[in-house]
């Protein structure tokens, strides 16, 4: 089977679905768009189709990203949020993915559980795309490979060192990392864990290939010698223990004294949205080794990558 067919019309709901050489495809291809626009290279090759957008929860990067991209690519999208449609007064979401297959050519969804991503895709032909589940963040997860690999060259051999909520962000790198030959070290305070089905996959895929996925509360164990470190927010949305949160998690700051403990060449990433004096300090966002509005732009080449193999 060719890489095109491999992609074509299917859905893209999580990392764990595609082989490391899939991956990597769709990375090169995301390269290939960001030079294309920097080339100022009209890529318009979607002309005429349609993307639903459907956000259950906030989203500044996502849903620009996702929409200059659709732009770009000679689409139309038409965003909408749950609480504005049918779903809100009880249409079943059975029903709703197969009317919006009918109008648009896939679905750009945001939502709390997989199964709900799950439940659309279940219920529409062409393909679905998470742009953010509790469980996953798979659109997130290939900006942040594709910018390790403008920054580090490589992505075998890293060091990813991770702190803050270990949710869809951290699970979609704990899949990245397993897949693409990437040691991973998740600080966590004693009493929160990743996903147990991710903890599975990566820890088995990880071994498979001679890497580890370790999750420690031992910030300096996890930092040490990494190549990045990854921040992310302490209270992702949908928890509502933030305070509790963030005492508990305070010790994992990453800040000037933390940051010290990585690689001297150690670039620091992050989702955002960040909260300075929460996961980290300005100090670090602002440094010299932040990455993190590299990683933000990356979203829309990684996300048309995505568009231009998997929408038919
Ligand atoms: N990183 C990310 O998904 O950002 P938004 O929530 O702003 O979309
Ligand atoms: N873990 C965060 C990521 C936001 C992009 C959240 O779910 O809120």
């Amino acid at each position: 089977m060719s890489m095109k067919d491999r992609f074509n019309g299917k859905d893209y709901l999580t990392l764990m679905d595609w082989k490391p050489e899939e991956i990597q495809y769709i990375l090169d291809v995301s390269i290939d768009f960001k030079r294309q626009r920097l080339m100022k290279q009209p890529h318009e090759n979607l002309r005429g189709r349609t993307m639903a957008m459907v956000f259950e929860k906030a989203s500044t990067r996502t849903r620009f990203s996702f929409q200059a991209a659709i732009a770009h690519l000679g689409m139309q999208s038409f965003y909408s949020t749950p609480s504005t449609m049918q779903l809100s007064r009880g249409e079943p979401i059975k029903d709703t993915a197969r009317i919006l297959d009918r109008y648009c050519d896939g679905l750009v969804l945001r939502t709390f559980g997989q199964d709900i991503a799950e439940e659309y895709a279940a219920y529409m032909d062409s393909p679905v795309i998470n742009a953010l589940t509790d469980m996953t963040h798979p659109c997130q997860g290939l900006a942040d490979m594709m910018t390790m690999i403008e920054h580090k060259g490589k992505l075998k051999g890293l060091k990813l060192a991770y702190s803050g909520d270990p949710w869809n962000v951290c699970q979609s790198l704990m899949v990245s990392s397993s897949l693409m030959e990437m040691d991973m070290y998740v600080a966590l305070p004693k009493g929160w864990m990743p996903h147990k089905k991710i903890m599975k996959f990566a820890t088995e895929n990880a071994e498979d290939r001679g890497t580890q996925i370790v999750v420690t509360d031992d910030i300096e164990e996890a930092f040490s010698g990494a190549d990045v470190i990854y921040a992310n927010t302490f209270h992702s949305m949908g928890h509502k223990d933030i305070e509790e949160r963030k005492k508990k998690f305070a010790a994992y700051q990453v800040n000037d004294e933390t940051m010290a403990y990585a690689d001297k060449h150690a670039i620091f990433m992050h989702c955002l949205p960040g909260y300075r004096g929460e996961e980290m300090t300005d100090s670090v966002i602002e440094g010299p080794q932040s990455a993190v509005f590299d990683q933000g732009e990356n979203r829309m080449h990684t996300e048309k990558a995505v568009l231009a193999l998997f929408v038919q």
